[in-house]
């Protein structure tokens, strides 16, 4: 197969989303538009992809820096076709060239796999609608075969009725595309020049014009506004719901779920409404997700239940854990096997042994806990002396006191115990008890004070 260039356009001004921002950076499932489209060109293993830009300054290469990509400025817009060209110096003669759009964000592999074997010479993506008002209309001849494609505005009546469009996605050989560009002329009703007018130059030529289909009308849906954003996000949300149904995932409603990235699920795994998944998360066999649980760039081991209301970021859990309801896992958690961690209990940056607990009200942060430990509730790690952070080491069967301090670096030995309400500044030794508040006294005929009588003026 030849090699493969692509060129994306992305300059379009995106008057009908009242934003500030490039059209082409608004995200659709968590991800700019522009960057679902460069996946997908990634994915197709391009020799060369070649981004078009126009408003927004330097916001679009720089926002989409990560990508071995060129990023060519087209100042003023003056149509597809030159679009097209301004990427032209960029392109190899002896690939073929593909034009995808940064805000038709939902385009697949498979649909462009597709054009690549359609055949030789110009390959044409169009899709049939039963209102095709707006689009270019794929014009053919008694026999079938494409001969043009005329844009709404220039068309007569009779190809209006026409409901085969154009979806602007094509697939062409570089050196012929180079030249029929540089023919275009902008003589038409909006004065652009419009990549479209290939179509008939390539029948003018003898070259022929294949189409194909894309297997889902959703992957070539534009977007213009804010409503059709959050019209294809749903869709989207859908496709992403049957795929995990389909699987076998057992979601409490379809409809209430988000997946703003990559969810891969095990077997047996059960998810309740209102969550949100975000970046890569797994979760393996058996794992149960409660309601309103946000989890983002994570992997859960089989059989761990997250209950309601729990956030879990950029960390790792162990099999059979419970976490929840109102956990709080920030970045750099790692939980071992059969960890619980309860309600308003915030971990940050620490591993937690297998059995461990910390079931109430805690936060353990930059902190290394071994197995079997339990701390009880409302115990914090003082990691923090407002310049630098430190570590806090809890040995295997350690037992921490409710509302204890741990104010770090310190170290709490192999079965140590603190007595609840310690503040504890040195390390507790193995096997022995510390506890470092006073002891209880009681005064005897102490009273209370009372309300001093006011002054009347
Ligand atoms: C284009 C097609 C039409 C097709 C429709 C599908 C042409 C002439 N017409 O029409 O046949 O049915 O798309 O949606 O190609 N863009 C630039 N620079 C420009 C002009 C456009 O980058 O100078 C980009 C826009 O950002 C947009 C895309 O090209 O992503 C399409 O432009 P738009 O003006 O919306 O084309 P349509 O009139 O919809
Ligand atoms: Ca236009």
């Amino acid at each position: 197969m030849s090699p493969l260039n692509i060129v994306i356009l992305a300059a379009g001004k995106g008057t009908r989303m009242y934003s500030n921002q490039p059209k082409v950076l608004h995200a659709l499932a968590g991800k700019p538009m522009l960057q679902h489209v460069l996946d997908c060109a990634k994915a197709l293993q391009a020799e060369q992809i070649c981004v078009v830009y126009g408003h927004g300054g330097e916001a679009v290469p720089q926002a989409m820096a990560q990508y071995e990509a060129e990023f060519v400025i087209q100042e003023p817009q003056l149509g597809t076709g030159h679009a097209v060209q301004q990427a032209m110096p960029h392109l190899d003669d002896n690939s073929l060239t593909m034009v995808l759009y940064g805000d038709v964000p939902l385009i697949q592999l498979q649909t462009l796999q597709q054009m690549r074997v359609a055949g030789d010479g110009l390959v044409l993506l169009t899709v049939n609608l039963t209102q095709p008002t707006g689009y270019g209309r794929i014009v053919r001849d008694a026999d079938g075969r494409v001969l043009s494609i005329v844009e709404e505005k220039d068309a007569t009546p009779e190809q209006r009725k026409i409901q085969e469009v154009n979806t602007g996605i094509l697939l062409a050989p570089t050196q012929m595309l180079r030249h029929w560009l540089a023919q275009l002329k902008n003589n038409n009703s909006q004065g652009e020049y419009y990549l479209t007018d290939i179509v008939a130059m390539a029948v003018a030529q003898g070259v022929t014009v294949h189409t194909a289909q894309p297997a889902h009308a959703w992957e070539v849906e534009g977007i213009n506004s804010k409503t059709q954003l959050a019209v294809l996000e749903r869709t989207w949300q859908r496709v992403e719901a049957q795929r995990l149904l389909a699987h076998g995932v057992t979601l409490a409603d379809p409809a209430r779920l988000d997946v703003r990235g990559t969810l891969i699920c095990g077997r047996d795994v059960a998810i309740d409404v209102g969550c949100i998944f975000e970046g890569t998360v797994s979760l393996a066999d058996n794992v149960r997700v409660g309601p309103y649980s946000i989890i983002r760039n994570a992997n859960i081991a089989q059989g761990t239940q997250v209950a309601a209301y729990s956030h879990i970021d950029s960390s790792s859990v162990g099999a059979n854990c419970h976490i929840g309801p109102y956990a709080r896992l920030r970045p750099g958690s790692q939980l071992h096997d059969d960890a619980h961690v309860g309600n308003f209990v915030e971990i940050k940056n620490s591993e937690i042994g297998k059995g461990s607990k910390a079931n109430h009200l805690s936060y353990i942060g930059d902190a290394t806990v071994g197995a079997r430990v339990n701390i009880g509730a409302g115990t914090i790690t003082c990691n923090y002396d407002g310049a630098n952070k430190f570590r806090t080491i809890i040995e295997d069967d350690a037992f921490i006191g409710s509302d204890t301090q741990l104010v770090a670096p310190v170290r709490v030995g192999k079965g140590a115990t603190i007595g609840a309400g310690s503040t504890i500044t040195k390390d507790a030794p193995d096997g022995e008890l510390t506890l470092s508040r006073s002891k209880q006294i009681t005064i005897n005929g102490w009273k209370r004070p009372v309300k001093q009588a006011k002054d009347k003026k």
